[in-house]
């Protein structure tokens, strides 16, 4: 079988094709855009926490560039793995380029795409940091290759562009508008569809468009957190979820929430793994599988201090269990 890049004139991608539609966006879609259609943008790095949106928009942003690009979009998902050694090697598979004798994979990549207009859409970068440098040397190599990445760090290499992703648009509770411009605001409009897609018959309503709103920005427009927590709806109202209406509780709901997360490549450990830090102002949380595939979670500040599922500690260190929130069985 002849490699993809074997024909030349046959635009092609592999992008996956999303399963829900993309809600808001279209500001930072445009922006990112323009920065690539820019001829000294050769490498842009998408850049937030887990969950915030990144994959998401950079999906988009290949969709939308496929004109652009007249040798086509290449996704290359980096998540699987951890050794830096095998970035060069799993580019090259994606487009489908094979080994041949005795010359590298980053010999073959460089050949086969030195003259081609390609935008590779690196996929959680932050596992392979390590390998940043390859990529400028592949850059130097391939004068027409642009590099479209997403990363919870930026890559620190020479030419880099960052773009932060930003949440989901917010309302200020502080000046809440009436319910049906709530439905306005992109993290409204995400929870509304994926409560939605969980329970056919939701709809927002004067009663429950308000804890429906205080509910995204109690989890900061995270798009992960609102769409776990939209599913909720199965079990309980907006009204009656926690943490509406009680501050120090939201940190043990996004703490529950996020760790109801399979890890990402589905195998069980022993040992906790950190799975998301940062919007919630520093507080870490941490997954441990049990022998049996139970998921159970820990939030801590600082990271050494774990505290079993439902208790949480305070930011002086003072840890406190929560009684606003009880595991249940959607959190495996
Ligand atoms: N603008 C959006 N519209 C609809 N769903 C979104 C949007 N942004 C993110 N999501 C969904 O939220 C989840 C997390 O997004 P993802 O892009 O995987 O985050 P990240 O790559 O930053 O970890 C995914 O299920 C994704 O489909
Ligand atoms: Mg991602």
């Amino acid at each position: 079988m002849a490699d993809r890049l074997g024909q030349l004139n046959v635009r092609f991608h592999n992008l996956p094709a999303p399963l829900t539609p993309l809600v808001g966006r279209e500001q930072e879609v445009a922006a990112v855009c323009a920065l690539l259609r820019h001829p000294e943008v050769r490498l842009l790095t998408l850049t937030g926490t887990g969950g915030v949106g990144k994959t998401r928009l950079g999906l988009e942003v290949g969709t939308n560039l496929l004109a652009d690009f007249a040798d086509g979009v290449c996704f290359v998902p980096l998540a699987p793995m951890s050794d830096a050694d095998l970035v060069i090697p799993t580019i090259a598979q994606a487009l489908g380029i094979k080994e041949a004798g005795e010359r590298t994979f980053a010999d073959l990549l460089q050949a086969q795409v030195r003259e081609k207009r390609l935008l590779l859409l690196l996929d959680n970068f932050e596992q392979v940091l390590a390998a940043a440098a390859r990529l400028s040397a592949l850059l130097a190599d391939c004068p027409q290759l642009k590099l479209l990445v997403t990363s919870r760090a930026v890559l620190h290499i020479h030419g880099e562009h960052e773009f932060p992703v930003p949440p989901l648009a917010l309302p200020d509770l502080a000046h809440l508008p009436e319910s049906e411009a709530l439905a306005a605001y992109a993290a409204v409009t995400l929870f509304l569809h994926c409560a939605q897609a969980a329970r056919p018959d939701f709809q927002a309503t004067p009663a429950n468009i308000r804890a429906i709103a205080e509910i995204c920005v109690r989890l900061d427009g995270l798009p992960l957190a609102i769409e776990l927590a939209a599913a909720r709806v199965k079990l309980l109202p907006p009204q009656a979820m926690p943490p509406y209406g009680s501050k120090p509780c939201a940190a043990c709901l996004r703490g529950a929430i996020i760790c109801s997360m399979p890890r990402s490549n589905g195998s069980s450990g022993g040992s906790p793994s950190l799975c998301a830090a940062a919007p919630w102002k520093r507080w870490k949380v941490f997954i441990r599988h049990s022998a049996k595939g139970q998921q159970r979670c820990w939030t801590g500040w600082p990271p050494s201090s774990t505290r079993a599922c439902c208790d949480h500690r305070s930011r002086r260190g003072r840890s406190r269990a929560c009684s606003c929130w009880r595991p249940s069985a959607s959190m495996g």
